[in-house]
């Protein structure tokens, strides 16, 4: 064995040993209560986030297909905060940005189609396709929409983000003008991201927080805004997550998830630290019809075949749902 192999052998070691302990630590903690296991998940949620560099931080989810200018869920939920501010007076503008972001979405599938992208290199292949297909920046519509929004008078909303990652909606929100009428505040578990949030937006509120105990008081937001989030958690973390979201909303909730399938139950996969489960539609409608009054679910692939003919959305994952409070 040479001295490769016994680094390799010595790393699966680690490795196992790793996933045991949490394994047995999950186990134990189930056994002492909620507060054990919601403690314990906390912790492994911020160790699963700690290793990754800022500047790593400050760049994932904002390239790629889930660049918030093409994505049809950041997008949609862009648009929701617009219709509440101002009612459906944008709804021409609404939808030539969704041609827009769907025209992106097939010209960024044909240029990795082009590059000749084989399985297991589909994320290298989208980054390189975005370049090439955002060559022009692909900022039309946030001037467009500052155009509009600057000098608008309408209601203002009081707009909650749990798990706000570096900005990553956050950013698009302050560049088209939406944000000059929302009282906004973020927050996320991972220190890192919250300090490039406020690096790059210093005036903005930002800061630390766990959406499995929401530091706000019930009802004291108009909406809560959530993304990618639901599917990291652990079912009994999920269910609190989705109560506590419910708890401090005053009209609703607007959550995008990225691994949602028609299926009778949650499959739930649990990695070293966190987990990668698939929600099932039916089960989350539910747990959110338990605080909630209705739920709008939007199969997002489905909604850009019916409404803009696109064939294959990147992610036949990805529901948006729409919860009114
Ligand atoms: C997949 S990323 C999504 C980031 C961002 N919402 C987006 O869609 O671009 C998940 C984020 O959730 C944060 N996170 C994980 N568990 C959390 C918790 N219990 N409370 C708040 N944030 C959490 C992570 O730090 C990370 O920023």
């Amino acid at each position: 064995m040479d001295r490769g192999d016994m680094s390799r052998n010595v790393r699966a070691i680690r490795h196992r040993a790793a996933r045991w302990a949490v394994r047995a630590g999950r186990a134990a903690s189930r056994r002492l209560g909620p507060r054990a296991e919601f403690g314990l998940e906390r912790a492994l949620l911020k160790r699963s986030w700690r290793h990754l560099e800022p500047a790593r931080l400050q760049k994932y989810l904002v390239a790629g297909y889930q660049s918030p200018l093409i994505n049809l869920q950041s997008i949609l939920a862009r648009h929701h905060l617009v219709n509440q501010i101002a009612g459906d007076r944008f709804k021409d503008l609404e939808r030539s940005e969704l041609e827009f972001a769907v025209a992106r979405n097939r010209q960024m599938r044909a240029e990795q189609k082009r590059l000749g992208a084989k399985a297991g290199q589909r994320d290298k292949s989208a980054k390189e396709a975005f370049a090439t297909v955002m060559a022009d920046g692909g900022t039309i519509f946030m001037d467009r929409w500052r155009a509009e929004l600057t000098g608008l008078t309408g209601n203002r909303i009081s707009v909650l983000e749990p798990a706000c990652g570096s900005a990553n909606d956050y950013r698009y929100m302050a560049q088209c003008g939406l944000i000059d009428h929302l009282d906004y505040r973020g927050f996320d578990l991972t220190a890192a991201n919250v300090s490039n949030a406020v690096d790059a937006f210093p005036g903005a509120d930002f800061r630390l927080g766990d959406a499995l105990d929401i530091d706000a008081a019930d009802a004291s937001f108009d909406w809560v805004v959530v993304h990618d989030l639901f599917e990291h958690l652990s079912p009994a973390a999920c269910e609190r997550a989705i109560s506590e979201v419910c708890r401090v909303s005053r009209s609703g909730v607007l959550v995008s998830f990225f691994h949602m399938a028609d299926i009778p139950d949650h499959i739930v996969t649990p990695l070293r630290s966190y987990y990668r489960n698939r929600l099932s539609l039916d089960r989350t409608r539910e747990a959110f019809l338990t605080h909630c009054r209705s739920v709008d679910a939007i199969h997002i692939s489905r909604f850009a075949a019916d409404e803009f003919g696109l064939k294959r959305y990147y992610n036949s994952l990805a529901y948006t749902f729409i919860v009114q409070k």
